[in-house]
């Protein structure tokens, strides 16, 4: 391995550690361990997770590095500082942030996440990529998820840190997100590789429910058996958890739906199956859909499905299927 990879790693190794140490030991903490409280993580799994905070300053870890003879465009290049157009001059990317470090397989940290205290934006900010940071091939929390991933041969893929969080406070230790960017099919090769089933558990606000339906795609093209879950009022995983408790959260992953049905639910917020015409559209789409399955008697539930609740023959609606599989074709 090459020095400069080495000091990377160390880099982000001793940054992580400071900022755990204001987040726990010091007054500068105190914001960010009331931020905690509020939103209900625990000490403990703020110290399993690696949580920290850093600071309101400018050059905070910049002259921890300095003090340290780290090289700072090194720093910069590894995403770990900033530069300032105007004098060149380096300066701290996270600055009034939670901090989640981001590991790679192995759990070597190699970038952070940082969440703002207040409402300022961006709410999240993400080390930029570096050449040992790859946001396509990186899965938050997969080191730690993995042993469990394993022995359930299955996944829980959420959208947000603090999801995955608030699920492993719940005892769901399967769980993983991607982060911030949508999810890859490298992202999906390397679940593949852990788990035959994923259960993809995002945001049930409109972007997260389309997100779902694009990763749900990937992970089917990667040959993972995939199930959907939804929450209730437009609800992220986390604040269903804080509402329901842990028990009901984990009865609803249980309840998730397939790919199929979810499909069938989300067409069905988008056309108003009461107006002939947009009942037509919505056959059409669930039709492309059903032609999609490999099974033949997946299809058929489906098909009978649809025949039972909008009244259509099963034939009539065979016959439209069949022409849609050979176009696919
Ligand atoms: P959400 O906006 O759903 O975040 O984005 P969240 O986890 O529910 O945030 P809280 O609960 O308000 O803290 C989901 C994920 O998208 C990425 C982050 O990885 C976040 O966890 N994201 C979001 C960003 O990278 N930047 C942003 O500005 C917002
Ligand atoms: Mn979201
Ligand atoms: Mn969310
Ligand atoms: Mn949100
Ligand atoms: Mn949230």
């Amino acid at each position: 391995e090459s020095s400069e990879k080495q000091t990377i790693f160390k880099a982000y190794s001793l940054a992580a550690k400071l900022y755990q140490h204001i987040l726990f030991q010091t007054d500068y903490g105190d914001p960010a361990r009331e931020y905690m409280k509020r939103r209900g993580i625990s000490s403990e799994t703020a110290e399993v997770f690696e949580l920290g905070f850093a600071p309101d300053s400018w050059d905070f870890v910049t002259q921890f590095y300095e003090k340290r003879g780290f090289n700072l465009a090194l720093m910069h290049k590894a995403g770990i500082l900033a530069q300032r157009d105007f004098d060149r001059k380096y300066f701290d990317l996270f600055r009034n942030r939670l901090i989640f470090p981001i590991a790679d397989s192995q759990g070597k940290i190699i970038a952070f996440g940082g969440r703002i205290l207040n409402d300022a934006q961006p709410k999240y900010l993400n080390s930029p990529e570096h050449p040992f940071f790859n946001k396509s091939r990186i899965l938050f929390n997969l080191h730690r998820a993995k042993n469990e991933i394993r022995r359930k041969r299955q996944v829980i893929l959420f959208e947000g840190y603090m999801d995955v969080i608030a699920a492993w406070e719940a005892g769901v230790r399967n769980g993983v997100a991607s982060l911030g960017t949508s999810f890859t099919e490298e992202q999906a090769k390397i679940i593949k590789r852990n788990a035959d089933q994923v259960v993809i558990c995002y945001d049930s606000d409109s972007p997260g429910i389309e997100a779902a339906m694009k990763a749900a795609y990937i992970l089917q093209a990667a040959e993972c058996q995939v199930r959907v879950v939804r929450f209730e009022d437009g609800l992220d995983p986390d604040e269903y958890i804080k509402k329901y408790g842990k028990d009901k959260f984990i009865a609803t992953l249980n309840q998730s739906l397939t790919v199929t049905s979810f499909k069938m639910e989300y067409l069905r917020k988008r056309h108003d199956v009461s107006d002939e015409q947009e009942r037509l559209v919505f056959i059409h789409e669930m039709l492309k859909q059903i032609s999609s399955l490999r099974s033949a008697v997946e299809r058929d539930h489906y098909l009978r499905l649809l025949a039972e609740e909008f009244h259509y023959s099963l034939e009539a609606l065979k016959e439209e299927q069949r022409k849609l599989f050979y176009q696919q074709k």
